[in-house]
């Protein structure tokens, strides 16, 4: 069995709102990205999640150039106003990181030395009502990271199968009474459309008896937030794409918060930093045509105890990070 499967600090957090740091967002895990990454003066580096700018910061800190993305424009909108001083040296994009590739096109980017993915959603999106992230908050079902989006947690609510609603509970959020809740919320639309927070909860806690220290809505809530924002979709689609452009030596750091992505990031840094391939139907291994990583971190980095002692988000992080090797090959 899975310890850690929902131990994603979104639900941390809503379970303890009273323990997190104060601010925009406290940066995990910010010595050991800086020990793996190492930013300096001449590099540039991609933050491809740039949120309260916790490690965009660190990163103009060292003295690189810093190209830093996120779909959700009241981060951009933060960090231009706390970064200003940096001026030209750090490039804020409001983008979707797997979109890195278009962005550094139109920008003009060569190669990179490092990235970041600090993946999931920031404290400020988590402890602002009106996203609708939280289930102990009453707001809107919305739960966009990119307030541009169509796709809001109540209109999928509102208008997906049910069928597609129990796969999204199953998939995404190991949801054991998946059918039954998605059933609920056909019968309950039918009558009224899923508006706020507390609609949704109500029809968990109809399906779903109070009991233990977990609200029974918190799995259901993982997993819509994961949906509505195509998450697992958007870190595949990253995790080529920057590879593709990293440069030789070029340092690539994800940090996940859930198995769903470790599982994901794990699987792709090891598929691209196997020399040797190996198939029962071969007589003998071949070469990975895909090799162009050596992994850093063959098992992945937890933060310390000191810091989960002060940042309960930071339990479940676990960061990964991959080094490219000079290869022939662009991706
Ligand atoms: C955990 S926070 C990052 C915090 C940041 N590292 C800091 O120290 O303040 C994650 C951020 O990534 C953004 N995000 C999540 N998925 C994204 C995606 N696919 N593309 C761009 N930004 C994304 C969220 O909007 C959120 O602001």
């Amino acid at each position: 069995m899975n310890t850690w499967e929902y131990d994603d600090p979104f639900l941390q957090v809503l379970e303890r709102p009273d323990q997190m740091p104060s601010g925009y967002h406290a940066p995990v895990m910010p010595e050991e990205v800086v020990a793996f990454l190492r930013p300096a003066s001449g590099k540039l580096f991609l933050d491809g999640t740039c949120g309260g700018g916790g490690h965009t910061g660190l990163f103009l800190d060292s003295g690189a150039e810093v190209l830093a993305l996120d779909q959700d424009a009241e981060a951009i909108g933060h960090c231009g106003e706390r970064f200003a001083p940096f001026g030209d040296r750090l490039h804020l994009v409001q983008a979707n990181f797997a979109e890195a590739g278009e962005v550094m096109d139109q920008l003009g980017f060569g190669k990179l030395d490092g990235a970041l993915l600090d993946l999931g959603v920031s404290s400020h999106q988590l402890d602002t009502p009106e996203r609708g992230f939280s289930f102990q908050r009453e707001g809107p079902l919305d739960m966009r990271m990119d307030q541009r989006g169509s796709m809001s947690a109540s209109v999928l609510l509102n208008t997906g199968a049910e069928e597609e609603l129990a796969k999204i509970f199953r998939d995404f959020g190991e949801e054991p009474r998946a059918r039954a809740i998605a059933s609920r919320i056909v019968e309950i639309r039918g009558d009224h459309p899923f508006r706020s927070t507390i609609d949704l909860v109500k029809a968990v806690e109809s399906v779903i008896a109070r009991s233990g220290p977990r609200h029974p809505a918190t799995r259901v809530f993982q997993a819509l937030r994961i949906a509505v924002n195509d998450e697992l979709g958007a870190l595949e689609r990253a995790l080529e794409v920057i590879s593709a452009r990293l440069g030789p030596h070029g340092r690539f750091g994800v940090i996940t918060f859930h198995s769903l992505e470790d599982r994901i990031v794990k699987h792709f840094f090891r598929e691209r930093s196997a020399e040797w391939i190996d198939r029962p139907e071969w007589p003998e291994p071949r070469r990975n045509p895909n090799h162009i990583f050596r992994l850093l971190t063959p098992r992945p980095i937890d933060a310390s105890s000191q810091e989960t002692q002060t940042n309960p988000r930071a339990r479940s992080a676990k960061l990964r990070v991959a080094e490219r090797i000079e290869t022939d090959h662009e991706n």
